[in-house]
């Protein structure tokens, strides 16, 4: 298992997680922050109940952790319809999306999970599904085979993804409305915080609850591991009281910094400067010298890195930015300044 499957700041889900359906937002109402993507979606809903008439396909998109699968069930509750899950790998065959679009029922929300990673015959099968609502399908063998089109409900897609670019263009196409999920601010990562931390009946301070929040990496996913470490550290060493000081002991104890970098995030900030002379440097180039994926680098360290400003993407490579320097408290190369003459 790589290094960074296990962290507990990892945006990606952990087995652990599973509890978190407790604490999952159940209505637009609950959803805390990513106000401008909540009102859309509030708009998007009260319309298509208006008209009578399923959602328009929906797609999520941003760094894991967020709220993309969380916003789809909210999307289904809202319309009082059925959620069917499942993954852009799942769906192997062609065969094995026409079963589940032949099963949905009308109004049905069909999520899509890492909806990239759908392949290329699947994806045709569910161009017309979504366009037409119609199943394209070719029954028998050689020179008697016919096209026959079966029609099935009306029904809503609502993908996510963590990677726009690698969605084609004519699947693209077919989503209705497209959002973008960025990192929550301060404020809203302390709402989740203290949301959680009431429906985990933890008692907390307000101080507790902003140096929780400061950790997180603006996502709420880290923001619940986050406060579960720090309730069983509270309760063994703090009468289950957590104050900043609890807070702050816990996280230092797992090795989260002030501003939510683990150890990995350090090393490869700490590979770029130190190896590579701060950059720029290619990013397969760094991922080997720290043995982790140049995929995962990407999808799940970069995009905080890039948001904290310590790392840029240039068109040569990643560079290493001042605020890197400092954070990680070494010297940042000044360059001479050359002079007017
Ligand atoms: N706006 C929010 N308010 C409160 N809690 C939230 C919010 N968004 C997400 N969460 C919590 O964070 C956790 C992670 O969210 P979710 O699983 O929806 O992320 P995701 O974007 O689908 O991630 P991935 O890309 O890894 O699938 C959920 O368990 C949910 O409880
Ligand atoms: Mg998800």
């Amino acid at each position: 298992m790589a290094q960074s499957e296990e962290r507990v700041i990892s945006p990606l889900p952990q087995v652990e997680d599973v509890v978190d359906s407790a604490l999952r937002p159940q209505t637009l109402a609950d959803v805390i922050g990513q106000d401008k993507v909540k009102t859309n979606l509030q708009i998007v809903v009260e319309a298509a109940l208006a008209r009578k008439e399923p959602l328009d396909h929906i797609l999520f998109y941003g760094p894991p952790g967020l709220g993309k699968t969380t916003l789809a069930h909210v999307m289904a509750k809202e319309m009082g319809v059925n959620i069917k899950i499942t993954a852009g790998p799942v769906i192997e065959r062609q065969g094995d999306l026409a079963a589940i679009l032949t099963n949905l029922r009308e109004g049905d929300v069909l999520f899509i999970d890492e909806v990239h990673r759908l392949g290329r015959a699947v994806e045709e099968v569910l161009y017309p599904a979504m366009e037409d609502y119609a199943l394209d399908l070719v029954v028998g063998k050689g020179p008697g085979a016919r096209n026959i089109r079966l029609k099935l409900p009306r029904f809503t897609v609502i993908g996510a993804t963590t990677r726009l670019a690698l969605i084609t263009a004519p699947l693209r196409t077919r989503f209705g409305v497209i959002f973008r999920l960025d990192f929550y601010d301060l404020a809203a990562m302390e709402a989740i915080v203290l949301r959680a931390a009431g429906l985990l009946h933890l008692p907390i301070d307000a101080a507790g609850v902003t140096e929780i929040a400061r950790r997180a990496r603006g996502t709420p996913r880290v923001a619940l591991r986050l406060l579960k470490r720090v309730r069983d550290y509270a309760q063994v060493r703090a009468a289950g009281f957590v104050s900043r000081m609890v807070a702050d002991a816990a996280l230092d104890l797992l090795e989260v910094d002030a501003v939510g970098l683990d150890e990995i995030d350090r090393r490869l900030m700490g590979a770029i400067i130190q190896k590579f002379g701060g950059g720029p440097v290619g990013l397969d180039t760094v991922a080997a010298s720290i043995s982790e994926e140049a995929d995962t680098i990407m999808d799940v360290y970069e995009p905080y890195l890039l948001q904290l400003g310590f790392l840029e993407r240039t068109g040569r490579g990643r560079v290493a930015t001042r605020l890197a320097y400092e954070h990680l408290g070494l010297t940042y190369p000044e360059t001479v300044q050359p002079r007017m003459i």
